[in-house]
Formats: C-alpha cells, sequence, structure tokens
C-alpha cells in the first residue's frame, strides 16, 4: 500500500466542499490514515513550498495558504499517489478532465481547491512536515 499527502486548499475548505471531497476520496477507495484541519503559518507555508521559492508566484501561492484553514490529509492506497494526482486532475482547473476535483471544486489556477504530493520521496517528506507517526493510523 502506497501513501500519499492532499489538502483541501482555503478556498475549497471555506466554501465548503470539504465533505464533498472527502467523500469522493473514501468513493475511489482511497483510506484516510490522517486528517486535520488546520491554519498555517506564513512560515510553514513557504517550508511546505520550498521548492517552488525561486518561482514568480511564491509569494502569492503562501499567502493563499495561509490565509485560511485548511484539512490536510494522508491518504493510502495501491498506487495512491497517481491517483490521487488523477483524481484531483490538472493543475489548472481551466485544463482538468470532467469528473476531477480541480474541475468540480477549483476556481484558477492560484485557487485549485487541492493539492497533491508529486512522487514517493516528497509524499514522504509532506507527510513528514504535517503529521507525526503516532497521527497516523
Ligand atoms: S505542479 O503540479 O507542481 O506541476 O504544478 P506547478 O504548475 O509547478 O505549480 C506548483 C504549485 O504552485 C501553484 N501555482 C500557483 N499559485 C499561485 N499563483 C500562480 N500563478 C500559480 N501557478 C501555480 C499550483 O497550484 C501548485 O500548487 P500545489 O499545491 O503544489 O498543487
Amino acid at each position: 500500500m502506497e501513501r500519499t499527502f492532499a489538502i483541501i486548499k482555503p478556498d475549497a475548505t471555506a466554501k465548503g466542499f470539504a465533505g464533498a471531497i472527502i467523500s469522493r476520496i473514501e468513493k475511489e477507495g482511497f483510506k484516510i490514515v490522517g486528517l486535520k484541519k488546520m491554519h498555517m503559518t506564513k512560515a510553514e507555508a513557504e517550508g511546505f513550498y520550498a521548492v517552488h521559492a525561486a518561482r514568480p508566484f511564491f509569494n502569492d501561492l503562501t499567502n493563499f495558504m495561509c490565509s485560511a484553514p485548511c484539512i490536510v490529509m494522508v491518504l493510502e492506497k495501491d498506487g495512491a499517489i497517481k491517483a490521487w494526482r488523477d483524481l484531483m486532475g490538472s493543475t489548472n482547473p481551466k485544463d482538468a478532465a470532467e469528473g476531477t476535483l480541480r474541475k468540480e471544486f477549483g476556481e484558477s489556477i492560484d485557487n485549485n481547491a487541492t493539492h497533491g504530493s508529486d512522487a514517493p520521496e516528497t509524499a514522504a517528506q509532506e507527510i513528514a512536515y504535517f503529521f507525526s507517526q503516532l497521527e497516523l493510523v
């Protein structure tokens, strides 16, 4: 079983889409092994997205991520990393396929509803950034 890290971002959480997204996660066969609502600080958002520090949207992205609460999760399934990215759809909701979460719940490239790890190494790092072993059940 593979684990991935997922976020229901502040836009989707504020609009009350968390329940629908979590329901879809369960319908698609993921096991939720960790879940909490949190309000990131600017420093926590900058640490999380450090890999994007040189990109022009870094400040907008990190401001957005600490603008309101989000829901962070650890999801488990065979091939969870790819399966969760497929379920999210393209980064820009305008390019996302019908039936994906970003198509249904995303608004724009900067308010795109969800985040997911892109590889096993980043999944392990991102899970450890937000969760202790005791929180994963
Ligand atoms: S990806 O999935 O990593 O290939 O996507 P990428 O295009 O590299 O974007 C990385 C994250 O940055 C967010 N993003 C933006 N935020 C604000 N403004 C602009 N213009 C913008 N462009 C991209 C994008 O939603 C990705 O966030 P995460 O949380 O990693 O999905």
